[in-house]
């Protein structure tokens, strides 16, 4: 039935229900001491703690079993758009193990660590070099951070040259991220929409329209969230400079362009790079991330503090900057991101790096070739490392929507792409493959999809009433988030805590 939960598999119990009054986890040996009253030691002892009393095994398979019930790329392909799900090499995360990096203290002066000073100096020097900025900060933690970040250095600019007040508007096209309206306004700007064309790319004659000296800057997605990589991007870039604005790079999508084309050669003042992206450091659901920006040196003297810089060779942090923004995030950033990625970057080299955009767009056109004739992309044009598809005519003729379309691929074992994203493709299903999947995977995810499309004009209830193959079936999505049910003793057990 359509919006009610089908379950096919059982639902793990959990651990509380699992508990069994004086069941203990853990061997404790015999004491060899006299044994002392804790109560009557310390005063005020809880009787109940309410914690589950287990045996060690079962703590053991309930944690197991609940791990089989997650899905996560080292489980399956998982075609998230704009989130570029690669695979994240474990060497990564030895490295960020080691104890010389995971055991420091943030406290501990530069000079007592040029070792960890070592390594944000080389993903500073490493990501200049693909990026072409001549300067980059790791400091914030995300990239909705590093946005606000670079627009925080734009309006500093601004300001010293006494225009602040005057450039209040930061244009943003109609395609972009919530997060780029979002971090505008928190800065304190108001906000523009600018659309996109009949091809994709930003509409320059509105660009023109909206040009005055009220703006600030652009924020631009370049390859943009169409998964298109804009033509004109030396032109807008002219264009807005020409106005006296600064120009913005979203660089969530660089994994398209690494190795093989830089933003800073584009014309742009300013990006973010999400590195919990493109350089294969872990998405943090949330964080801790990394958000680096990279900025041209006309907004170098407003970049937060400290700045981690080489003098006379040695590594060291320069506090002593009277036009800075200040900090924006604590110690130097999400350290043992930068170790990972540092450990990611050092194992593709300058040699390979081009290997990773060029296999993420190979592999996100093979898909969009594939599905051409069951799923059409929303601008026909060859994509970056995404594609963009349509699923309007499902809709129209069989009242089956992206959604359904990608509820139904979790009974076939995959995880759904991004929907409903960017919003001015109607019924969107944006695909992002990244270069670490195999033609196998491509195939397969290509193969079930085809067959759902055959399915969503044959059998659409199949769609509408999927997934049956999970624990739980189709949830109410906005219940889900309005009523969490997290507390197990409420539901379950009636009980008040
Ligand atoms: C195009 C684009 N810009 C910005 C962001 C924001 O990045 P974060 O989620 O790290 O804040 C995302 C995240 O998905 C994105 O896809």
């Amino acid at each position: 039935m359509k919006g009610q939960a089908v379950r096919s598999v059982p639902l793990p119990k959990l651990i509380f229900e699992k508990s069994r009054k004086g069941r203990v986890g853990c061997n404790v040996p015999v004491a060899d001491t006299p044994e002392v009253d804790l109560k009557a030691a310390l005063g005020q002892v809880r009787e109940e703690l309410h914690l589950p009393e287990v045996s060690e095994l079962e703590v053991l398979r309930h944690f197991t079993i609940l791990s089989h019930v997650n899905y996560g790329i080292e489980t399956g392909f998982y075609p998230l758009g704009s989130c570029t799900m690669k695979y994240n090499p474990k060497i990564n995360e030895r490295t960020a193990a080691l104890p010389g990096f995971s055991m420091l203290h943030p406290m501990q002066p530069a000079s007592m660590i040029p070792g960890a000073m070592e390594i944000l100096l080389g993903v500073q020097d490493m990501l200049k070099e693909i990026t072409g900025f001549d300067y980059i900060t790791l400091q914030p933690v995300a990239g909705a951070h590093g946005e606000m970040t670079c627009l925080m250095l734009i309006r500093a600019y601004h300001e010293s040259r006494g225009e602040g007040k005057q450039r209040h508007t930061i244009l943003v096209p109609d395609s972009a991220h919530g997060t780029n309206p979002a971090s505008a306004a928190r800065c304190g700007y108001d906000v523009k929409s600018i659309p996109t064309d009949a091809d994709g790319n930003t509409d320059l004659k509105a660009l023109e329209a909206a040009l005055d000296d009220s703006i600030a800057g652009l924020m631009l997605t370049n390859p943009s969230t169409l998964g298109l990589f804009e033509p004109n991007i030396t032109k807008i870039c002219e264009m807005v400079h020409k106005a006296g604005g600064m120009v913005f790079c979203d660089g969530a999508n660089m994994n398209a362009m690494v190795g093989t084309t830089r933003p800073g050669d584009h014309g742009f003042d300013c990006m973010h790079l999400n590195l919990h992206k493109t350089f294969s450091t872990p998405h943090g659901g949330g964080g801790p991330g990394c958000g680096a920006i990279g900025i041209k040196s006309h907004l170098e003297p407003f970049l937060p503090v400290p700045i981690v810089q080489r003098v006379d060779g040695k590594p060291s942090l320069d506090w002593h900057r009277p036009h800075s923004i200040g900090r924006v995030s604590p110690y130097y950033g999400q350290f043992l991101m930068e170790v990972r990625a540092y450990t990611y970057l050092r194992a593709y080299g300058k040699e390979k790096m081009h290997e990773i955009s060029h296999y993420a767009v190979l592999n996100a056109n093979y898909i969009k070739a594939r599905l051409k004739d069951v799923l059409p992309a929303a601008y026909d044009r060859p994509c970056m490392h995404e594609c963009v598809l349509t699923a309007e005519k499902y809709k129209k003729q069989h009242g089956v929507r992206a959604l359904d379309i990608s509820k139904r691929l979790i009974d076939y074992g995959f995880h759904p792409p991004t929907n409903y994203f960017p919003l001015i493709v109607p019924e969107a299903m944006m695909i992002e493959p990244t270069e670490t999947e195999c033609k196998e995977t491509l195939d397969a995810f290509c193969d079930a999809m085809i067959e759902i499309c055959t399915e969503a004009v044959n059998d659409p209830d199949l769609l509408h009433n999927a997934p049956t193959s999970q624990i739980v079936g189709r949830l109410d999505e906005t219940k889900a988030v309005k009523e969490l049910d997290v507390r197990w003793r409420t539901k379950r057990e009636g009980v008040k805590v």
